[in-house]
């Protein structure tokens, strides 16, 4: 797969390329408005950082800012038209203060490039790989001009960009960007460009910044964590994980997504060694069915998947499981619908993430159609929610008498007089505020649980 080269830059802006940008900004504030997958959000925190290194802050709403970014997410077509309906709504903003400055961050800047930028209410576009460039592309928009940057680079990681991080206990890690795996339905590849890796004494480094600060829980982020790899280190997933472990021995570290192929026993074996990592594992599958694996370039069969569930539970039988599905892909028959509810009903996974075929653009699978009608999918979608319910359900009924460690996020949303936190499967744990005991944010307390739900458990402090 070659690299996207699409330098759109006019003579202007590109001489102002080559000047110092540090003090571009000074006093503007910026909003970014994340919408997708984790990735985005840790991304989001790189484009502040890039940005406050050249004067800008941070604003908490579009209201307060002179620059406005929404990192965007192409995975379905809903997102997008999410997306659209967003620019319309600040279309209103922008004709109050002209000077506002907008721009299309993100999968859906990389993958509709000048098209975004044909709408009067956007002024600069910039792809995943392009974040460097965002404070001169702001300053040139400031300057009436408008701005693209939507190449895809082979070796950027923004290793020495120090993100700029909503305050709190938990922290997203990206320690790769792209992917290499081409499932013929997905448009990360071509959205986020070649797979490549940071540096592991680098991420260590961050984790143990990360500590030093407060933070209590990391979350390591790449599309496919599994095909990791640090060559100058001579290093996968599982070194990574065992050096990040020791790195910040306190510190609860969770990860997303793996690759049921790529998956290796070295990584559940460090897994089930290291008590500071995280119990939980988000290991997709897609589809019960091998024809429809298969043409979804998938790699693996349903019998490989289940030999890693397979260890997963050997090696460690209390680990919660979450996973994704799609439903109606292109020929999708109803007996491939019926094995994709039975591997769920022999997995039984914690939580699922489901959606609906959504043909995209230049992705292979889009040219053999979407033959499946809107309404079967939907109704293969509905079954299959209704199962993950009914399944997670019993599995939260069976927590009922056990007690896990939680560490405390904070008031619940419902309730102030409730207090919630995250079990270290990933569950959401509500349990009552205790004033004498005084606990904070970021303390890791012990709940019994007593009730539950398909989505939650509530319980008290022992
Ligand atoms: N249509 C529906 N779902 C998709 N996903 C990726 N591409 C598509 C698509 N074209 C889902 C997959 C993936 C998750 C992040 O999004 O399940 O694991
Ligand atoms: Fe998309 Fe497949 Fe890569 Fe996941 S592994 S980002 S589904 S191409």
């Amino acid at each position: 797969m070659p690299t996207i080269d699409l330098p759109v830059l006019d003579p202007q802006q590109a001489s102002q390329a080559e000047a110092p940008f540090h003090s571009t900004g000074t006093g503007r504030r910026v909003y970014v408005e994340t919408y997708g997958c984790q990735m985005n959000v840790s991304d989001s925190e790189i484009v502040l950082g890039v940005l406050h290194q050249s004067g800008y802050e941070r604003a908490d709403s579009v209201e307060e800012a002179d620059v406005v970014l929404l990192n965007t997410c192409a995975i379905r077509d809903n997102a997008e038209k999410k997306i659209h309906e967003r620019l319309r709504h600040l279309n209103f903003f922008k004709k109050k203060r002209e000077d506002m400055v907008i721009g299309v961050l993100g999968c859906m800047a990389e993958r509709l490039r000048k098209d975004l930028l044909d709408k009067d209410v956007v002024d600069i576009v910039v792809g995943p790989d392009e974040y460097r460039r965002v404070p001169e592309l702001v300053a040139g928009a400031q300057g009436g001009d408008k701005g693209i940057a939507v190449k895809l680079s082979r070796v950027e990681t923004y290793d020495d960009i120090e993100p700029l991080r909503t305050e709190g206990i938990s922290a997203w890690v990206s320690i790769m960007r792209g992917c290499d795996k081409f499932c013929t339905y997905c448009v990360v590849p071509f959205t986020r460009g070649r797979e490549r890796s940071r540096s592991l004494p680098l991420i260590t480094d961050e984790l143990k910044r990360l500590w030093d600060t407060g933070f209590k829980e990391v979350t390591l982020l790449g599309q496919n964590v599994d095909s990791y790899r640090d060559e100058d280190n001579n290093a996968d997933f599982a070194d990574l994980l065992i050096a990040s472990a020791r790195a910040v021995p306190n510190m609860r570290i969770r990860y997303t997504t793996s690759h049921p192929q790529d998956m290796s026993d070295r990584v559940i074996e460090a897994m089930g060694e290291y008590d500071n990592i995280c119990k939980y594992i988000h290991l997709p599958f897609q589809s019960g069915s091998d024809r429809i694996l298969e043409l979804m370039n998938r790699t693996y069969t349903v019998e490989r998947y289940l030999d890693r569930i397979r260890k997963i539970r050997e090696v460690m039988p209390d680990c919660a499981l979450s996973t994704d599905v799609i439903t109606g892909f292109c020929t999708e028959t109803e007996e491939d619908h019926q094995a994709t509810l039975d591997l769920m009903r022999t997995v039984r996974y914690d939580g699922a993430y489901m959606f609906a075929y959504s043909p995209r653009d230049n992705t292979k699978a889009y040219k053999w159609g979407d033959d499946v009608p809107d309404e079967v999918k939907k109704r293969r979608l509905d079954e299959v929610i209704a199962l993950q319910n009914e399944i997670a359900a019993e599995i939260n009924q069976g927590e009922i008498g056990r007690t896990h460690e939680v560490l405390v996020e904070g008031p619940s949303k419902r309730n102030a007089s409730e207090w919630k936190g995250r079990s270290d499967t990933n569950k959401t744990v509500i349990f009552p505020h205790d004033d004498v005991r005084g606990y904070v944010v970021g303390d890791l307390v012990k709940v019994r649980i007593d009730r539950s739900t398909s989505a939650t458990l509530f319980g008290e402090l022992v």
